[in-house]
């Protein structure tokens, strides 16, 4: 039985922000749509369990939309990843935002599935950009499940609209 917290990245997470996203993106920065996004620079939120760090969720405001940079859980299937969401979205209508969103890859059903049962719609796909990641770091040419790891796919959710 999972019993994690969620609260605010803070000042002293940095560093472990930096080697976490590392571990999982392989470099201590995400490369999307054609930006460099420095995670620990981000604010973001931690799933915490007991002393354990089970989830990071970081994002950036821009214009009144909140991108979600990266999303990561370490206890699949408990509930981490949707109350990470679940704090973005509460932080994001605070600030004023519009619109929440976020870029995935071609391959990653999982997260294609994840998102838009909980209200994250399609809306554009941005071929071969997943190049610029690959002139900065290792990405391999084939993805998850097999799958040519190639596009990014753009999901939003206009907030305020009801969601699942
Ligand atoms: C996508 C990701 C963040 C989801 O995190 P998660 O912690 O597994 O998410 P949740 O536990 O909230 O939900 C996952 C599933 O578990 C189920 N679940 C949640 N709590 C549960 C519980 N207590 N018991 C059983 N099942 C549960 C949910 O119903 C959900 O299934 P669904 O998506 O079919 O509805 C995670 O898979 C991940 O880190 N992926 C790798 C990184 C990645 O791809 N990030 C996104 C890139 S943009």
């Amino acid at each position: 039985m999972s019993d994690f917290r969620i609260r605010p990245v803070d000042s002293d997470d940095g560093d472990w922000i930096a080697q976490f996203i590392d571990e999982r993106w392989g470099a201590e920065f995400i490369a999307a749509h054609y930006e460099v996004f420095h995670c620990r620079d981000l604010p973001g939120f931690v799933a915490t369990e007991g002393e354990e760090k089970v989830g990071l969720l970081t994002y950036k405001i821009v214009a009144g939309d909140c991108e979600i940079v990266s999303l990561d859980s370490l206890q699949p299937c408990m509930g981490v990843g949707t109350g990470l969401i679940d704090a973005v979205k509460t932080a994001a209508a605070e600030s004023g935002c519009k619109r929440l969103w976020l870029v995935t890859t071609n391959d990653n059903m999982n997260a294609l599935r994840f998102y838009q049962k909980r209200g994250f719609v399609l809306v554009k796909i941005n071929r071969n950009a997943i190049e610029f990641a690959r002139n900065l770091k290792a990405v391999p040419l084939i993805g998850a499940e097999g799958i040519p790891l190639r596009d990014e796919i753009e999901l939003e959710m206009i907030l305020g609209e009801a969601a699942c």
